[in-house]
């Protein structure tokens, strides 16, 4: 098992950015289980699957599909879906569908094993509760919900993807929401993770702070 530094926090908290540099600078490996979750919503609404699909009939959708990284991009069954899985749509349903114990228990294990062989920085919403509840260094990050909106709206802007602020802000409402309440591994903030607010700062401040926390723990 390799060290773990699991990052959790609320959509448009800069989670991504932030833990793809902390990766590149640590020397480890990324895990973005956002984008495990957002490949199997594409799959299932592909497949016919809705809100009210049962468990049994989600589970049955999930065999034979297989999810890898690859160079920075997201294939489901080989095919390129780095895009894709990036619209508010998408992000959607990854948020109704991340609420099912068939997705939830499908992807357990494919994180866990992101591990086996690896150093990683692992970043979603239950990294540091669930997954990897032993992980070397736990890391919750945090902004204003009007901050998070404008996050959301620059990374779309920028993807191509057309959208409004207030696309933005109501996307990010309801999917912390349904993120933080739901009965199954919702968004929550442990107690011996190191807590970051990121709205007034920038991608370098952040990491600086995280890199003052690492510090003693790299010494040993
Ligand atoms: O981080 P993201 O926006 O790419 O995640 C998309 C959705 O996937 C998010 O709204 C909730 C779900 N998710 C989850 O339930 N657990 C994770 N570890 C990561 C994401």
């Amino acid at each position: 098992m390799g060290r773990v530094v699991a990052i959790d926090g609320p959509s448009g908290a800069g989670k991504s950015t932030i833990s793809r540099l902390l990766a590149k600078k640590l020397g480890f490996q990324f895990l973005d289980t956002g984008a495990l979750y957002r490949a199997v919503a594409l799959h299932l609404r592909r497949a016919g699957a809705g809100p009210d699909s049962t468990d049994s009939g989600i589970s049955g959708k999930l065999k034979n599909i297989s999810i890898d990284f690859k160079d920075g991009r997201v294939f489901l069954n080989e095919e390129d879906v780095s895009e894709a899985i990036r619209t508010t749509e998408a992000g959607h349903y990854a948020s109704v569908f991340s609420a099912r114990k068939a997705v939830r228990d499908f992807l357990f294990q494919i994180q866990k094993d992101a591990a086996l062989h690896h150093d990683i920085v692992a970043e979603g919403r239950d990294m540091t509760t669930v997954v990897f509840p032993e992980a070397w260094v736990k890391i919750f990050l945090d902004a204003s919900e009007e901050g998070r909106a404008w996050r959301r709206y620059l990374q779309l802007k920028e993807k191509g993807i057309e959208t409004t602020m207030e696309e933005a802000l109501r996307d990010v409402k309801e999917r912390d929401l349904r993120d933080s309440k739901r009965d199954i591994a919702p968004l929550k903030r442990v107690d011996d993770a190191i807590y970051i607010d990121t709205t007034n700062l920038n991608l370098d401040e952040v990491i600086e702070i995280i890199f003052s926390h690492l510090k003693n723990r790299l010494a040993c």
